[in-house]
């Protein structure tokens, strides 16, 4: 049984992991432990002694510092200074709470949270959930704190409930997914900033006394800053030492945050960002938070890496395509932009059908009179004329050419320049204020109102109906300013941008849900909603506009930490490069676009001979291996941001079969020489590769020294087969 409750100690297990945390003398709840296995029995946790200016619990015999303990959900005003995971305030203007334990069920498997993106189950075996409710008896609020835990990943999942089983409006200001205190250290932590186009650039720093962290104010998860922390020993690295990861299961503003106060006990928290948020419960009604994983590794960030990648692949993506193989595409957004007509686009389709791609994507421009980005979003019906037919006879006339096709959106966007903005104005978040204030000459609609989603549900469900379409990719161009509905009222403006993220899910499941053939990619100009929140509605994502394949082995590198390799749209793109200007050759941008779900996005009608045979190289490639790239175990070999290289590798199940990539982003003349040191291999086996024959043992413990050819190279993929 993976959670038992004994001598008031809950203890949730498998092989690898356990959290465990009792209810105290005065029923607190007081945490222990998250981390490697241990046996709860043996564990206690410190008890009083008296200092000036430490509030206590005078209890008879059991007197305790709640300052002083690991708290796993702690609440404002209390003799717990550290930061709170839960602040609110009762109608009647009650801000002060005690929450005690008033009890608790365990059931099997692991129930949905309604409305929100989660980790499940397919069978409930797989895992066990504990509830247990803290009771505030004066206001009658009830917090559900729920924790999962599987049979089979080192991982927790946790969120809360918040209920009003009271008489009052409680006024929710703060809520957070999870609280965890860990033991005083050495630590550092890793997150992931960016901007547009350099999404997600790995930052490690030394855990320090005083409060840290990051957060998105942006209304979604945003390119500044990912969802997703490490947390880690000072001395971990990529193979070796403790690690956590804390993923939020959310596309909305979120905040991380570690405290390190008086006692130099780090807590660490994740959840909505309690940045303009707040939320009324009336009597009767209760608020979900977003469901927080944490993952524990004690083979460093790395095998942190694996449990997240296994996990999100097969418990949190959802439909046919959540672990297959995917299509490899062509693209036209950097081949055309908005200058296309029919004959241009079956062009590419051609050439495309010629080197062995599968699928053509027809991106923006296609709806309304779209020439450019000043208007037509909200117009989902197809510029005919511009196309030279209707959407069903481009679709046909691509499928003729042996490609499948694909389309692009972006669902929750308007332009003022459209029919449904001079139809329905009131639509527009914001409305009728802030409309000067516009990111990419649009406006965004209003999710929070049933109206607008049921009429964008059924616009793009029509148009996917219309043709053969097999892919939508789902775009979101800006930022949201403004976060103001004209029908919420006055006191509940609060709710906003957490109630405009659950109209977006609504949507998305509608859409997704009734259209379960199509392969869905989420994108935000690139990576700014690149989270497992998206994850759970679309396999797929694309993570960068930056087609760079040098800045790409960052961003794919700061992305792999957390999300499966195979949710990554990857594509090969034109040089000079759009974004960047450099110029790479076809070989780097081919080696590290098939790290992903691999495509092209260039124009195939302007490529050599020379180059489209390369591609058609490439394309056999990937078809030959893109079931390890996508199912393979991931490990990362050399980090660009330590070195002037990065390699990777994908390992089957079975050991049997691995692909080591290497890419430089740097090229020096007389490079030293590179040893590079395999990992996940079986060490009883044999490995030919490249001609020769190699013990497992041998490519993990003294690695591969590179002769120089290879060193002078900017990349190359090796591929080895167990004997
Ligand atoms: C931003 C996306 O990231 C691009 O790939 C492309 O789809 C454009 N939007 C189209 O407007």
């Amino acid at each position: 049984m993976p959670i038992e409750f004994k001598n008031n100690k809950f203890h949730l297990y498998n092989d690898k992991i356990s959290y465990a945390f009792e209810i105290g003398a005065d029923k607190d709840i007081l945490g222990i432990h998250f981390g490697g296995r241990i046996i709860a029995d043996d564990v206690n946790e410190e008890k009083y002694s008296a200092k000036s200016f430490q509030c206590v619990k005078m209890l008879e015999g059991a007197a305790y510092r709640l300052g002083v303990f690991n708290s796993d959900y702690p609440t404002a005003t209390t003799p717990d200074f550290r930061i709170p995971a839960f602040e609110a305030e009762v109608k009647s203007g009650k801000n002060c709470f005690s929450f005690k334990y008033k009890e608790h069920k365990i059931i099997k498997g692991k129930p949905e949270i309604v409305g929100l993106p989660a980790v499940y189950t397919e069978n409930e075996n797989e895992a066990e959930t504990l509830i247990l409710t803290l009771l505030d008896a004066d206001s009658g609020i009830e917090i559900d704190l729920h924790y999962s835990v599987f049979n089979d990943f080192a991982a927790i999942c946790r969120h809360s409930v918040i209920k009003n089983t009271g008489s009052d409006r409680v006024i929710i200001k703060n809520a957070q997914s999870i609280s965890l205190d860990k033991p005083a250290g050495k630590y550092d932590y890793i997150h992931f900033p960016g901007s547009w186009a350099r999404e997600k650039q790995l930052r490690r720093h030394p855990v320090h006394e005083g409060e840290q962290g990051f957060e998105s104010r942006v209304g979604s998860s945003g390119n500044i800053e990912n969802p997703f922390m490490v947390f880690c020993d000072r001395n971990a690295d990529e193979n070796i030492g403790e690690a956590y990861g804390l993923s939020l299961i959310y596309s909305g503003n979120h905040k991380f945050t570690i405290e390190c106060g008086e006692f130099e006990k780090p807590r660490i928290q994740a959840g909505i960002n309690p940045f303009m948020f707040s939320w009324s419960l009336e009597s009767g009604e209760e608020f979900s938070t977003p469901e927080a994983v944490m993952v524990y590794s004690d083979e460093g960030i790395g095998g942190m890496s694996r449990t997240f990648h296994r996990l999100y692949r097969s418990r949190l993506c959802r439909g046919k395509f959540k672990e297959a193989v995917r299509p490899i595409l062509i693209n036209n957004w950097e081949a055309t932009y908005f200058d296309f007509d029919m004959h241009k686009l079956i062009g590419i389709a051609e050439k495309a059908a010629a080197i062995g791609i599968e699928l053509f994507v027809l991106d923006d421009g296609w709806f309304g009179k779209r020439n450019s980005d000043t208007c037509s979003l909200g117009d989902w019906y197809a510029n005919e004329e511009k196309l030279g037919g209707t959407l069903k006879t481009l679709a046909e006339e691509i499928n003729k050419r042996g490609l499948e096709f694909g389309l692009w959106f972006e669902p929750e966007m308007i332009s003022e320049d459209s029919d449904l903005y001079r139809a329905h104005p009131d639509w527009v978040i914001g409305f009728p204020y802030g409309l000067e204030l516009q990111g990419r000459r649009q406006h965004i609609l209003d999710f929070t109102k049933k109206e607008v989603r049921d009429y964008i549900v059924d616009t793009i469900s029509a148009v996917l109906k219309s043709a053969n379409i097999t892919y939508v990719k789902w775009d979101k161009n800006r930022h949201v300013t403004t976060p103001y509905s004209n029908s919420l009222p006055a006191d509940k403006q609060g709710e906003f941008y957490h109630r405009n993220v659950l109209g977006l899910y609504d949507v998305m499941e509608r859409i997704t849900s009734a259209f379960p053939d199509i392969l869905f990619e989420s994108c935000s100009g690139g990576g700014a909603r690149n989270d497992a929140g998206m994850l759970y509605y679309m396999p797929q994502t694309w993570i960068s506009d930056d087609t760079d394949a040098v800045m790409r082995q960052y961003i794919q590198y700061g992305a792999s930490l957390v999300y499966p390799v195979s949710s990554f749209g990857s594509h090969v793109s034109a040089v000079p490069n759009h974004q960047t200007g450099r110029v790479t050759s076809l070989s780097l941008r081919g080696t590290v676009a098939m790290n992903g779900a691999f495509g092209y996005e260039l124009d195939l009608t302007k490529q050599t001979e020379e180059d489209l045979n390369k591609m058609k190289e490439h394309v056999e490639f990937y078809k030959a291996e893109r079931e390890l790239v996508i199912g393979g175990d991931y490990y990362r070999l050399l980090s660009p941001y330590e070195s002037r290289y990065s390699s990777w590798m994908y390992v089957s199940k079975d050991k049997n079969e691995a692909l080591v990539y290497y890419a430089v982003t740097t090229v020096l003349p007389n490079n030293p020489i590179v040893r590079l040191k395999l990992r996940g291999l079986d060490k009883n086996k044999y490995y030919t590769l490249n001609g020769r024959r190699y013990s497992g043992k041998t490519l993990m413990n003294y690695g591969l020294d590179m002769n120089l050819e290879d060193i002078q190279r900017e990349c190359f993929i090796w591929k080895l087969k167990a004997e």
